[in-house]
């Protein structure tokens, strides 16, 4: 055991057989003591995942992130085990892979900030000064650059439940003069040599989460977002890999900004064999100014470890979601079917229509009626009327109650569209107040869907908006549910000052939807934003729901869920039956596969339900009685997202327990050879025996007598089912089945 020296510690603290010491350094005039004065490595362990963190250079980096390491003598060798030596033609002292390295530390990649100010503070780098563990699972790490008076704060939490790390960093203007903060990464975390493919995510509106995948190259990947929310285009996640990671088998790391505004992900491969990611807010020139004591916090980093494969990493965050950003009542209580006006009757808005469309819908099982878009002053299309928050009396002359009432009398729930954020030119609003409007001297407005975007940042105008909000929900206490849209990137994010304002605009939003969800507790709030640009794990700290994307194609939409599913759990995803003839691809897709596809999110039908043949209505109405059944194990249990041919979709859900599962296999186009591959339910149990039933369709389109006349109904072992598998029959493309397995022993 080093020596302990008795004036820098404050404090010693025993757990897990390690021992760790908080001291404050500060007191030593920023000078460290001699090696063993203080903690030498932070060991954050998780249940399967442990995050060491080494102190004992100026800063602190990340020694060890991966599988547990359970003896201390592990963490005590890792340093020696790292040591690297001076390099040919090369810093004798090779500058640190720090949490935030630092041009001050003469690092040559990207730094992790980068400062401003007439006191060189481009140049800083700080020595640790302060370090505390409360527990095995979080630390504060601080670090004062004296010459500059910056501080940096490292904030580590590693979630015993889930493993997934929550980190972010802090800068602290201790001097009198201005700091301009042009980035500051929430981490810089190493990886693996083995480490060499990047899976990543693109898209656009009607097709997000598309995923793609490349090998690490010398140099930087880099995605930047500039659209002033989270994007449709520019997901804030990364997965990093080994070459033969798949979704059941192989260490990955997952990394995600949990951010609503703009950022920045990068992942750099440097010449001296060292590479990393970082992830961070992506700053407008001059958006950060720190006056004396004043700080900038990153936006959380979210990041996962896992050994076996891309499921494992996905469950950590569906449970990080379930258990740290929902709502304890959002996880309680099964998510209502909704039904949802907008590819219903879009801007054709009166109330006999809507009753009928509510009676339809409650037949078919519907538990939510959400109004979306056109109930307010003006709104007869998509060129007026935002902002002005009041019910429009021309169509609405005694107001919303009377189509309240007739929803609530079909035992339906009400939920209603706002889009607090933006103004059309032609309402009220902008006429009385033209100035409140995000904007920029001298340039043009870029058109995009007729809407400007107001200024939160105002506090005149976020007051105006809650006000005018909170009265719709004080005047309609039956209101249960909004869906809170945003329908275009921010171009011109300049503030009353003309300062870009990206970051105060997202925190603006967060704090307004906060104060109406602390007047209004009751009131469950999706986010949406034309789809799926606003998900993220910032905006669901104060959201209950996402809507994942505007296309209501149910082929598409497998792609676009699997791909959320990377992140968030099948349970905030809106995922909705549309029209027969999609209104975005034009496709038309059978209603057994549009049910098939929406039933494993969180579930509603999105269409006119007049125009539903007999068996349309029936297959909808059986579809909504299967999800219901099954909701609560589509909503908890884990995903397992199977590999498969192109042209399909496999995966499976199962409870924590193993004894129930539902398997979903999806058809998109025709396969290449006669019959399709066999179809192994991973996940299972391979102890005990299940009765397997296909629950999907209940009527199936064969080319001849299949596998499944004879399988349905039978009890098989877990262990044929998962490692010989079922050969899947010969089906139509565009088709899907269900199967449900039950543990029986
Ligand atoms: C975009 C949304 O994604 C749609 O669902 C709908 O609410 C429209 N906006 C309404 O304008």
């Amino acid at each position: 055991m080093h020596k302990l020296s008795i004036y820098n510690i404050y404090t010693i603290f025993i757990f897990g057989g390690l021992k760790y010491r908080h001291v404050d350094l500060s007191k030593k005039s920023g000078k460290r003591g001699k090696m063993g004065d203080f903690p030498e490595s932070i060991h954050l362990r998780g249940k399967r995942v442990s995050f060491v963190i080494d102190t004992r250079g100026r800063t602190p980096s990340v020694l060890y992130w991966g599988k547990l390491l359970r003896q201390q003598s592990s963490t005590d060798v890792l340093p020696l085990l790292a040591t690297r030596q001076e390099a040919k033609c090369a810093a004798v002292d090779e500058p640190p892979l720090s949490l935030t390295p630092t041009l001050g530390q003469g690092f040559t990649g990207t730094p992790g900030i980068e400062l401003i100010s007439d006191n060189q503070a481009w140049s800083t780098c700080g020595d640790i000064i302060h370090v505390e563990q409360e527990n095995q699972h979080s630390a504060l790490i601080k670090s004062l650059d004296k010459h500059r008076n910056i501080l940096v704060v490292h904030y580590l939490n590693l979630d015993p439940q889930t493993d997934v790390l929550a980190l972010s960093t802090e800068i602290v203007n201790q001097g009198d003069s201005q700091v301009v903060v042009n980035s500051c990464v929430a981490a810089t975390l190493p990886l693996p040599a083995s480490m060499t493919e990047l899976t990543a995510f693109e898209g656009r509106w009607a097709q997000e989460f598309h995923r793609y995948s490349l090998s690490r190259f010398l140099g930087s990947f880099v995605r930047e977002n500039r659209k002033g929310k989270t994007s449709h285009d520019s997901f804030p996640g990364l997965l990093v890999h080994e070459k033969h990671t798949s979704e059941i088998q192989g260490p990955c790391y997952g990394f995600h900004l949990g951010w609503s505004g703009n950022h920045k992900i990068l992942c750099e491969q440097l010449s001296d064999g060292r590479a990393y990611v970082q992830l961070s807010e992506l700053l407008l020139p001059g958006e950060v100014k720190l006056e004396a004591n004043e700080s900038y916090r990153s936006p959380t980093l979210y990041a996962s470890f896992s050994d076996q494969g891309f499921n494992e990493m996905s469950a950590n965050y569906h449970q990080y979601v379930r258990q740290h950003l929902l709502r304890e009542h959002i996880n309680k209580t099964p998510r209502p079917v909704h039904y949802n006006t907008w590819e219903g009757i879009y801007f054709d808005h009166d109330t006999a229509t809507l009753a009928e469309l509510a009676k339809k819908a409650a037949a078919l099982g519907v538990e939510r009626f959400v109004l979306d878009d056109g109930w307010f002053k003006g709104r007869r299309g998509d060129f007026a009327g935002l902002g002005d928050w009041v019910v429009d009396k021309a169509i609405y002359p005694e107001g919303l109650q009377p189509l309240i009432d007739q929803v609530l009398a079909q035992d339906l729930a009400f939920g209603i569209w706002f889009e607090p954020e933006m103004v059309n030119p032609d309402s009220d609003l902008y006429r009385a107040h033209p100035d409140w409007v995000l904007s920029t001297k001298g340039n043009k407005q870029l058109t995009y869907r007729n809407q400007l975007v107001l200024d939160l940042t105002r506090r005149e105008v976020s007051e105006y908006l809650y006000q005018a909000i909170d009265a719709i929900l004080a005047e309609y206490p039956d209101i249960s549910y909004i869906k809170w849209d945003m329908n275009r990137d921010i171009n011109h994010a300049g503030d009353g000052f003309g300062a870009p304002a990206i970051r105060q605009q997202t925190f603006a939003v967060y704090a307004l939807i906060e104060k109406l969800r602390t007047a209004h507790p009751h009131v469950d709030i999706e986010s949406c934003s034309s789809g799926g640009g606003r998900v993220d794990f910032g905006i669901l700290a104060h959201t209950d729901r996402v809507w994942t994307s505007d296309s209501n194609d149910a082929l598409d939409r497998l792609a676009i869920q699997r791909g959320c599913s990377y992140f968030f759990p099948s349970s905030i995803m809106g995922a909705h039956v549309g029209p027969k003839d999609c209104h975005i691809t034009g496709r038309r897709v059978s209603i057994e596969m549009r049910a098939a596809v929406a039933m494993f999110g969180h579930m509603g039908i999105e269409m006119d339900p007049r125009d539903l043949d007999e068996h349309e209505q029936q297959v909808l109405a059986d579809a909504i009685a299967l999800h219901k059944k099954h909701r609560e194990l589509i909503h908890s249990g884990g995903l397992v997202r199977l590999e498969g041919a192109e042209n399909e979709v496999r995966f499976g859900i199962v409870s924590e327990n193993k004894s129930k599962a539902l398997y979903s296999y999806n058809l998109l186009a025709e396969t290449l050879r006669y019959a399709p591959d066999k179809f192994n339910f991973v996940g299972l149990n391979p102890d005990v025996s299940y009765q397997l039933d296909l629950i999907w369709p209940s009527k199936v389109k064969e080319y001849s007598t299949s596998v499944l006349s004879v399988v349905d109904g039978q009890v098989f072992a877990g262990e044929a089912l998962i490692e010989f598998g079922l050969q899947l029959p010969i089906l139509d493309p565009q088709s899907a089945l269900i199967f449900e397995l039950t543990q029986i022993n």
